[in-house]
């Protein structure tokens, strides 16, 4: 059985999450109920910070709010003494509510509205990671208008292929995001930036991709960038002082998927970074990381209330579905990437999963969940956990059929505590004019 940070199963049988029982959970929120284990989010920042700063002292972990944002995620970030990456103005505003110490905000984004980049500038971001030509041209003329110098990093593309899901692959060669290195792209951007007035190019760059269960691409990386530092540093004798290398490691969903330990990440980072930049006679430069997924992934987990299984008579034998009351709009990921998760019977947990089922969301289509999947016996009224649904769905999450946002909790010492109130009926009408 995969048990997750916090996570057992109690004397009832039941599973619990930071000492609260999951059913109980599920009768006093209601489901869908996304549920957070709040000392694993607190104890995965810690690692990376820790494990980041032993091996390599001058570097920062900037959280990738993406992977799942509300106003106390940014403030745990904060308390923890993470940075914080955003890439819309929407992640901006949060983090802004949150009283985020805007220096240590990093702004992303491949197509960012004129809106943003003022947003950026205005707010005093630590620095704008620009994706095109044209974003250089209006940031520039922004950062005039306002009289100010904007520090800038540029996203490149390494051409390492990550091997993941196309759909969360970025840093190969074909990619909507980063100037390219070897197409000489990042070199003319580069040049563009130190012809602006108005911005001041700090460091470099990359991500390569999210739920990276191998080390090569990450080692393949560091060298393509150290050797990039180099060119520009020779070519226009800018002194950069960042570099970032993005974020990408993988969580379990999976029993058999096997992410490196944080600790080990950021230690092989390290040393990785090091020795390219120690081969190539560079000072180090101040490296930043922006985990996600790695963050937050694990430590959530998603509780739904089941229906009726419903057994259809097929040619090569039965095959049951069991419904539960979400579904795509609470977590598009298998629709989206065909994602596999692990999930089991919260109510019981102590028995053996021997039945299978296709678990099946409500919405008004064929949303399959889960495809044949291993569960204990179901019946109407069980609760369904499906664990590591922390990272990107709660911020994938929509409103399609009209559903409401399920609420989030985060759990701790037996208390819960609510971070995201289940939407209302009266909030889906807010906008109809
Ligand atoms: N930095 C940048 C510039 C990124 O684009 C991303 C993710 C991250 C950091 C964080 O990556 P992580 O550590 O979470 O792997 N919706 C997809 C994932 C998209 C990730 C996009 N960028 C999914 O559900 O799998």
């Amino acid at each position: 059985m995969m048990l997750l940070g916090t996570q057992k199963i109690n004397n009832k049988g039941h599973l619990e999450i930071g000492g609260c029982d999951t059913v109980d959970l599920a009768k006093e929120f209601a489901t869908p109920l996304y549920v957070m284990d709040e000392e694993l989010i607190r104890s995965n920042a810690k690692k990376y910070i820790q494990g980041i700063k032993s091996n390599y002292p001058d570097a920062d972990i900037a959280y990738a709010s993406k992977a799942f944002i509300v106003v106390q995620m940014c403030k745990l970030a904060k308390e923890e003494g993470l940075w914080i990456d955003v890439a819309s103005a929407g992640e901006l505003y949060t983090a802004k509510i949150a009283g985020f110490d805007m220096n240590k905000v990093l702004f992303h984004g491949n197509f960012k509205s004129d809106m943003e980049l003022q947003m950026a500038c205005d707010e005093g971001v630590f620095a704008v990671v620009c994706d095109s030509f044209s974003e250089i041209d209006k940031l520039d003329s922004i950062a005039k208008s306002k009289a100010i110098i904007q520090n800038v990093l540029i996203r490149c593309n390494p051409g390492v292929d990550p091997h993941t899901h196309s759909m969360i692959a970025t840093g190969q060669e074909d990619s909507k995001f980063g100037f390219n290195i070897k197409s000489g792209d990042a070199m003319l951007a580069i040049k563009k930036i130190i012809s602006k007035n108005n911005l001041n190019l700090i460091g470099l760059h990359s991500h390569l991709g999210s739920q990276l269960l191998e080390e090569n691409p990450f080692e393949e990386c560091a060298p393509i960038m150290a050797d990039f530092f180099a060119t520009v540093i020779k070519e226009t004798g800018l002194d950069l002082k960042v570099l970032d290398l993005g974020g990408g490691l993988g969580v379990r969903y999976l029993e058999e998927h096997k992410p490196m330990p944080i600790d080990d990440f950021t230690k092989m980072i390290a040393s990785n970074v090091k020795g390219a930049f120690n081969a190539k006679g560079l000072k180090l430069p101040k490296l930043i990381l922006e985990p996600g997924r790695s963050i937050v992934g694990e430590a959530g987990t998603t509780l739904y209330t089941c229906g009726e299984p419903k057994v259809c008579h097929l040619k090569d034998g039965d095959k049951t579905y069991l419904p539960v009351d979400g579904g795509l709009s609470d977590n598009p990921r298998p629709a989206l990437y065909d994602s596999q998760y692990t999930e089991l019977i919260a109510n019981k947990a102590n028995l053996d999963k021997d039945t299978v089922y296709t678990v099946s969301g409500k919405h008004c289509e064929t949303d399959k969940l889960f495809i044949n999947v291993k569960l204990q016996k179901a019946e109407c009224g069980d609760i369904l956990a499906v664990q590591t649904t922390g990272a990107y769905n709660h911020a994938m999450a929509s409103n399609y059929n009209r559903f409401t946002r399920p609420a989030v909790i985060f759990v701790k010492d037996g208390k819960a505590k609510m971070v995201y109130r289940r939407e209302t009926l009266e909030d889906l009408i807010k906008c109809d004019l």
